[in-house]
């Protein structure tokens, strides 16, 4: 598992400046009033740290931005970001501007100098930016420790501690979305969750037998073509007493071929990234655990491989949901919704959940909708939409509210049975969560998050290199601190 960087928080000390060998990051509140040891690192660096505060190019920074001085004179330093964070500046500035520095990091680490309010988020961003993950062989020297020098470094320290969860839980998703097929097999999966245990988090794997017992034949079907067997795994997090929980449910299809449905090649490689969902459940149940939530959260993950195979689920077969009603399969690629359908009605079956919300890689036309700025959330209660909608923002990652109704959920109807899987190109991700929505009873608040288009990013974005995300741990935590927590 790949462990976030954990921050040395101490006070300003020029000589450790001086000395540094890797990046130095100097936190500007106000150009104009430079503080007594920038004003003493400008006179090291022979005055170019005021030439750049008093340029026009620092004049246009926002907030969050910085300029790199590289090889300065008078350091040892690779080079010196200075950054322009005013005093009032957003989280998802004071992450931005430590972002700058967790991009460039190297072997020889990084010192981040922050008279700032905000100097946990400012680690914070620098923290998740340093993620790194991949399998090159060959020398690959490990990144360097990060020094925050603050006057107040207890106090830093403090805040530093829930966002540690936090970002600990975000590189558990990030690893297992990043993970290739072969590797994160639904054993593998499961076995991984299974190491929650560890952080005093039940965790319950029903194999096979167990989900047949049960009759999550719709689930059953996906997973029917492929060597690898279905699992759901069900993980409880208990520290709210006797609270009615709340359940996260998530879409871990480890890889998705389309199955006899088969996917064009361009771009099916992508397909190891379809676990999204289970993976964001994943890393909120480790962050939860990490900082001791005082919350119940279950949640529930159905893992599965979508493969064509002699055995596998054709189109046209009919097949029966854990709840009883008929779905007539026109396409083994809408395999997701086939998976959820069971897993949110055995959430609800077995939990009455006070709320739910189910993640999933759900659709390409979300992609299309929304591309990879926003996910797609879709609701059956304003309360509880709104409410993630504001954690969302809050802890800037991209949410969008979608239309649902009536007439879509008519689309659904088959010539055979009680609902079909697919029913063409138009509003393909509302009439997918029209699909969930049937699984879902009228009592039950529940949100849904097709996040196809942001849990894999081709480029990087503020807070991770490119590659998985983990977008939805930080919102979900932050709903759960704000809404569920005593
Ligand atoms: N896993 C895909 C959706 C997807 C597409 C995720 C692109 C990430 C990036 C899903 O199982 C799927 O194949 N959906 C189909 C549904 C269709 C057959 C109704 C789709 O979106 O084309
Ligand atoms: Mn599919
Ligand atoms: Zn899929």
């Amino acid at each position: 598992m790949t462990t976030p960087i954990a921050p040395d928080f101490r006070l300003p000390d020029l000589d450790a400046l001086l000395q540094a060998r890797g990046r130095i990051a100097l936190i500007v509140a106000d150009a104009a009033k430079p503080d007594a040891i920038l004003r003493k690192l400008d006179r090291v660096m022979r005055g170019a740290l005021s030439r750049c505060l008093e340029s026009p190019a620092f004049a246009k920074l926002k907030p969050g931005e910085g300029i790199d001085l590289a090889w300065p004179a008078g350091l040892q330093a690779e080079a010196v970001a200075v950054i322009s964070l005013p005093r009032g500046a957003s989280t998802e500035e004071a992450r931005k501007a430590g972002s700058f520095l967790g991009r460039a990091l190297g072997q020889p680490g990084g010192m981040i100098l922050a008279a700032h309010p905000k100097v946990a988020e400012i680690a914070f961003g620098a923290v998740m930016r340093a993620y790194a993950f991949d399998y090159h062989t060959g020398e690959k020297p490990a990144k360097g420790g990060i020094t925050v020098m603050s006057p107040a470094p207890d106090r830093a320290g403090a805040a530093w501690a829930p966002l540690a969860a936090v970002a600990s839980g975000v590189f558990f998703t990030r690893d297992l979305v990043n993970e290739p097929a072969n590797i994160l097999t639904t054993t593998e999966f499961s076995d991984r969750l299974e190491g929650l245990r560890d952080l005093g988090v039940e965790v319950e794997v029903l194999d096979e037998p167990a989900l047949d017992r049960l009759g999550m034949r719709a689930l059953l079907g996906v997973a029917q073509g492929s060597e690898s067997p279905a699992k759901v795994v069900v993980m409880r997090w208990q520290g709210g007493g006797d609270q009615t929980p709340l359940a996260l449910v998530g879409k871990g299809v480890v890889f998705d071929t389309g199955g006899i449905s088969l996917k064009p090649g361009a771009g099916m490689e992508e397909m190891t990234m379809d676990m999204g969902g289970a993976g964001v459940v994943a890393g909120v149940m480790r962050t939860l655990a990490l900082r001791k939530a005082r919350a119940n959260v279950v949640g529930l993950v159905g893992l599965v491989e979508n493969m064509p195979d002699g055995r596998a689920q054709r189109p046209g077969d009919i097949v029966r949901s854990m709840k009883g009603d008929t779905i007539e399969v026109i396409n083994t690629d809408a395999e997701g919704r086939l998976v959820l359908a069971d897993v949110l009605w055995y959430a609800q079956d077995r939990f009455k959940p006070a709320a739910m919300i189910d993640l999933a890689t759900l659709t390409g036309a979300i992609v299309v909708g929304l591309g990879h700025e926003n996910a797609g959330v879709f609701s059956n209660d304003d309360a509880l939409c709104n409410a993630f909608l504001a954690a969302a923002k809050a802890e800037g990652e991209g949410a969008w509210r979608m239309p649902m109704g009536p007439g879509y959920d008519a689309l659904l109807k088959s010539r055979l049975a009680d609902m079909r899987n697919s029913c063409g190109r138009p509003a393909g991700s509302i009439t997918a969560a029209h699909f969930l929505r049937r699984f879902v009873k009228d009592e039950t608040p529940w949100v849904h998050l097709d996040i196809a288009g942001v849990a894999l990013l081709s480029t990087g974005n503020v807070l991770a290199p490119k590659g998985a995300t983990g977008w939805g741990v930080m919102a979900l935590d932050r709903l759960i601190r704000d809404r569920f927590e005593a």
